[in-house]
């Protein structure tokens, strides 16, 4: 029985007050759903609507690659680090914890190996297993250019059709075969399909010249891949010119979990992203976190459970 006594007139109507009505804080995202825009504050942070995702899916369609041989050990301790983390059903499942509290974006295309021809791919995750693990993303590999570059673009529509109506946005991942330049022309070409076809990010590869071009006409935020591993100056260096583009963020793997002090890493790519440190003064950070965690000893890469 309600409580009668307890209903009063209330006061604070803030009459002639106009309702509050912000606008999203990413590009092209203003008109998505709660939810949609809910999930992808997760993956960004609304301070400084920039994200540093780690990517640690690659054994999708290459195995153990050098630093994921066991994720349960060498990713566990970067997690705390990471605004997201895009990963695999199968690595997840298997190796994060549960507790952890950081989004998912979810590989959820795959079907081919290093063994075979990259393109030919095919939606891996069903959508409600997306929901089951809590997923804040899915992502989706198009390959434009490449032989299957039609199957590609109907994956990616798969998965926006499935995720729309479940509010959960979808990362397309511009996967560039071999014998394409990845040039500003090409980049520009790959990620403007990919949002024009719905996808609510993207992710695609930096390049030397007219990044700023490829940013600019991508009408939805545009992450980073980090790439082969490269000195980490040079990763640093990269980053920066990136976000300095209009790049809003990375989703970096190998430079991070393949270096000598991955957690000195991700937080010297955290100071580039949110912080726009200039790389030389990251690089420091780098390296002065680098040194303590020497001295500190291997302790620091056993996974501690009670930081994420
Ligand atoms: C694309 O093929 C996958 O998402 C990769 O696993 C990821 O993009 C690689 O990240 P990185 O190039 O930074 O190692």
């Amino acid at each position: 029985m309600p409580d009668l006594d307890d209903v009063q007139d209330g006061k604070n109507y803030h009459i002639g007050v106009p309702m509050q009505s912000n606008a999203f804080f990413l590009k092209g995202s203003n008109s998505l759903d709660w939810g949609m825009k809910n999930r992808l504050a997760r993956v960004f942070n609304p301070a400084t609507a920039k994200t540093v995702m780690l990517a640690v899916d690659h054994g999708y369609f290459q195995g153990p690659t050098t630093g994921l041989e066991r994720i349960d050990i060498s990713i566990v301790p970067l997690v705390p680090y990471a605004d997201a983390l895009m990963i695999t059903r199968g690595a997840l499942r298997t190796s994060i914890p549960a507790e952890m509290s950081k989004p998912v974006v979810l590989r959820s295309t795959g079907g081919q190996s290093i063994l075979k021809e990259l393109s030919n791919e095919l939606v891996a995750v069903d959508i409600e297993d997306a929901v089951r693990l809590n997923a804040s993303a899915m992502a989706v590999q198009v390959y434009i250019g490449g032989p299957h570059e039609h199957q590609s673009i109907g994956n990616l529509v798969k998965v926006v059709d499935a995720g729309n109506r479940q509010g959960i946005p979808t990362l397309a991942v511009t996967g560039v075969g071999k014998e394409l330049a990845r040039d500003a022309k090409y980049l520009g070409l790959a990620t403007r399909i990919c949002a024009e076809m719905g996808a609510h990010f993207v992710k695609t590869y930096f390049c030397e010249k007219a990044f700023a071009r490829v940013a600019a006409a991508c009408p939805v935020p545009l992450v980073i891949a980090g790439g082969k591993k490269l000195p980490e100056l040079e990763a640093l260096k990269m980053a920066y010119e990136a976000i300095d583009q209009g790049a809003a963020g990375v989703d970096m793997g190998r430079n991070i979990f393949q270096g000598d002090a991955p957690i000195a890493m991700i937080q010297a790519v955290r100071a580039v992203v949110h912080d726009r440190e200039k790389p030389d003064k990251a690089y420091e950070l780098y390296l002065s976190l680098k040194k303590d965690a020497a001295r500190t000893g291997p302790s620091a890469a056993v996974p501690n459970r009670s930081r994420s």
